[in-house]
């Protein structure tokens, strides 16, 4: 079978990360494919920028558009972040284009997912975002694939490891949030909108992907009931301490009686659960089927390894021809959700 040929836009943490398991697992990722799989182009906004990778064998695209829709590109891997702008544009022109897309970008499925999975379902192609939710954890493939025989009943966990840093930090050091929150720039574990990590911004979108997946609906970031750690005191962690408790920013999805209930707020979890005994940058997803019963994933949900881990398996699944829609049912059968009001907390 002819190589699989890869256009990647975006070279920082992923992009590299994944620029990096191509060079160095090419015998691996050909075995496991059944055919090569190569890189075309690349595209990033310095082409100056010295990269922790040889960039020498590809063409370089200033405009990922361009790279996008380059007839000797078969899949499109977005990895520059945004949900509006080049990113949005490129997935666009790459699926009007019938080029499968790779993408680890999850502000973009929570805000565009329906027009996006609409749009490649309509140009037979595939859409596949193993590394946009918890990083290494390969979750979407256990609810597209694993659990594809079970009725949900609950998807919840911990998404966002800046925040579990943070949290875990201010407890095992005694220090006030402001403190640790500076460590964690300096350690460079903050989004460059540190308010989509401290926010629970980015972990509402993770956990809206996962809801539509898991119950069969649109996404809809937009009815997450959101709180950030922002107002979390070293007090606060001290007294769920002492009552058996730690305090984690905790993602819920459930269909209830009266919608589809999503909060990602910061809980009180018992110290001796799973969720309780999570330690810093690490994320952890529970799920609950009718069949299955409770599935406990727990893994690196972010850096350059990890995430391009699950990017590059999403390349191999479309090297070995698997089709799958976005969400797991066609597009146009996904419910509008009716947002459970007033969430309890
Ligand atoms: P970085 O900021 O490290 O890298 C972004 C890359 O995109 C850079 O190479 C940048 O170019 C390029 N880029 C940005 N804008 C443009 C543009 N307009 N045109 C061309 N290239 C552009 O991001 P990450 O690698 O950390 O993240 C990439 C994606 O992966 C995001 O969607 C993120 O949410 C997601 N993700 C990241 C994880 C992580 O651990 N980092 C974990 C899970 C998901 P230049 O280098 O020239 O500035
Ligand atoms: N900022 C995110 C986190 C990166 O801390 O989990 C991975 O999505």
């Amino acid at each position: 079978r002819p190589p699989l040929r890869l256009g990647i836009a975006g070279l920082g943490t992923v992009g590299i990360g994944a620029v990096k398991i191509v060079q160095r697992h090419a015998d691996l990722l050909a075995a496991r494919s059944g055919r090569a799989v190569t890189i075309t182009a690349v595209s990033a906004r310095d082409r100056t920028r010295n990269r922790d990778a040889d960039l020498s064998g590809y063409e370089w695209e200033t405009d990922p558009v361009a790279l996008a829709v380059r007839e000797d590109v078969d899949v499109f891997v977005e990895l520059m972040g945004g949900h509006e702008g080049p990113a949005r544009d490129s997935v666009m022109a790459a699926i009007a284009a019938g080029k499968d897309v790779v993408t680890a970008n999850k502000a973009l499925l929570a805000h565009h997912g329906q027009e996006i999975a609409e749009a490649a379902e309509a140009r037979g192609v595939s859409v596949r975002y193993e590394a946009a939710v918890a990083g290494g954890i390969p979750v979407i493939k256990a609810l597209t694939e694993g659990l594809a025989a079970n009725g949900l009943r609950r998807v919840m966990g911990v998404m966002n490891g800046t925040c579990n840093y943070i949290l875990t930090r201010m407890e095992s050091a005694g220090l006030p949030y402001e403190t640790v929150f500076e460590e964690a720039r300096q350690l460079g574990y903050l989004e460059a909108d540190p308010n989509l990590d401290v926010g629970g911004i980015d972990a509402g979108h993770k956990l809206s992907i996962l809801a539509a997946i898991a119950f069969g609906t649109r996404v809809s970031f937009d009815a997450v009931a959101l709180e950030g750690i922002g107002q979390i005191s070293i007090d606060d962690i001290r007294r769920a301490g002492d009552m058996g408790y730690r305090i984690k920013l905790l993602g819920v999805a459930q269909m209830t009686g009266r919608g589809l209930e999503q909060r990602m707020t910061p809980c009180l979890v018992p110290a001796s659960s799973p969720l309780g005994q999570l330690e810093g940058g690490t994320n952890m997803v529970v799920l609950e089927g009718d069949s299955v019963g409770q599935i406990v994933l727990r893994g690196p949900g972010a850096g350059e390894g990890p995430t391009a881990s699950a990017v590059m398996a999403d390349v191999v699944d479309l090297a070995r021809g698997l089709r799958l829609p976005t969400f797991g049912i066609p597009a146009a059968e996904l419910a509008t959700p009716i947002p459970a009001q007033a969430a309890a907390p």
